[in-house]
């Protein structure tokens, strides 16, 4: 198993995929970090499946975890979740010598990170995730936060895991729901930088998902690589597709969609934009929409859906710099950049048309 290496900035970190890995994770840890005093953190779903594989792990090279269960949802990703686990972590002994584990899915890995970034002001953590959105996106690349009411992901920090352990045998277990809205992070990062992805992705079977969990984890590792803290715009690329996609997650009260279906939405959306602004063929368009609806994501809104409150949201949203719309626009599968000539109206209209 060769690890894929993450050069973030200063820091460089190691992601496994494979199979078997909760079972091996205390060895593949012990190099890496002192602890023993250590905490899983997941949510229901996952520490019922999971957990009892990995305590036992910890346990045999000295660890010494406390398991922290939270009530599963993008619900729980909050300020007041962030504290009830700094409060468990502190009853159980926790302190600067101590790490984190995330077990569970992107909302688990999220908020573990925050709290690791912020508990006796930074303490390392572990993703160990167990989504296909997680393996694919969000365990990699050191991006956490923190949902508030005025917006997701508002409050966070940058802190990079010590180490990244996706055990793909935890996809088994997945809904297919939750299975599917990690297909969209895929697209999307075919999209933007792996036009020979989007011609695997045509005839893909869903056998060998740990070579496409490898694949994407070294398409995001290399977007980072360049820009760590999304400075240069190269990071800014991961974006595709999220702009209108975050605003419909937030329209919905993160109830209505996943966070991968509200994306393929957005692709949606950012395609639109994208023949009428940046050159992209009606063509390709249409091959991007029959790939997301090839993996049974959502490319059209319910006729019902206030629209209005997506560009309400839109208007909200962080990356409005300055009231100056960044959006990620593709000219060709494969490619994206940074557009600063769209408008509310560009994006007015192709939520119209959804
Ligand atoms: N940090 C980043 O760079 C980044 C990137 C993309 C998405 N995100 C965030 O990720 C979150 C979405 O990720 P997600 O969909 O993985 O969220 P999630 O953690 O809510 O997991 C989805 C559901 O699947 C269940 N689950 C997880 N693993 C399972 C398994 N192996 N078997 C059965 N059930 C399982 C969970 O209990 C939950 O109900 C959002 O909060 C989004 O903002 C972050
Ligand atoms: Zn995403």
């Amino acid at each position: 198993m060769t690890p894929i290496i993450i050069a973030a900035g200063s820091q460089s970190y190691e992601a496994l995929v494979g199979s078997q890995l909760l079972e091996k994770a205390g060895r593949l840890l012990a190099p890496k970090l002192s602890g023993p005093d250590c905490a899983i953190v997941s949510d229901e779903n996952v520490a019922a499946r999971f957990a009892q594989a990995l305590l036992p792990s910890l346990t045999s090279v000295g660890f010494k975890p406390t398991l922290i269960v939270i009530p599963p949802g993008e619900r729980s990703k909050t300020l007041g979740e962030a504290e009830a686990i700094c409060n468990r972590m502190s009853e159980a002994g926790l302190d600067r010598s101590s790490f984190l584990i995330a077990l569970g899915g992107g909302m688990v890995g999220d908020l573990t990170g925050f709290v690791a970034a912020i508990y006796h002001r930074g303490i390392p953590y572990v993703q160990m995730p167990t989504t296909l959105l997680a393996q694919v996106d969000s365990s990699i690349g050191g991006k956490a936060a923190v949902n508030i009411a005025a917006g997701k992901n508002l409050i966070g920090a940058w802190h990079q895991p010590a180490l990244v352990i996706s055990d793909t045998d935890t996809l088994a277990t997945l809904p297919p729901r939750e299975r599917r809205q990690g297909f969209a992070e895929i697209v999307k990062h075919a999209i933007i930088r792996d036009a020979e992805m989007f011609e695997m992705l045509q005839h893909f079977d869903g056998k060998d998902l740990t070579a496409l969990v490898r694949r994407n984890i070294a398409i995001k590792a290399a977007i980072v690589a360049a820009d760590e803290r999304e400075a240069k715009g190269e990071r800014a690329l991961l974006n595709f597709g999220h702009t209108v996609g975050h605003a419909i997650e937030r329209a919905g009260d993160l109830r209505d969609f996943l966070h991968g279906e509200a994306v393929s939405l957005g692709i949606v959306a950012a395609c639109e934009i994208s023949v009428r602004k940046a050159g992209l063929a009606a063509t390709e368009r249409d091959r991007i929409l029959s790939t997301l609806r090839a993996f049974d994501l959502p490319t059209r809104l319910p006729a019902d859906f206030p629209r209005a409150k997506i560009l309400d949201a839109i208007r909200f949203d962080k990356k409005f710099e300055r009231h100056e719309v960044r959006f990620v626009v593709t000219s060709a599968i494969g490619s994206a950049r940074l557009s600063k000539d769209i408008t509310m109206e560009d994006i007015a209209a192709a939520v119209e048309k959804l």
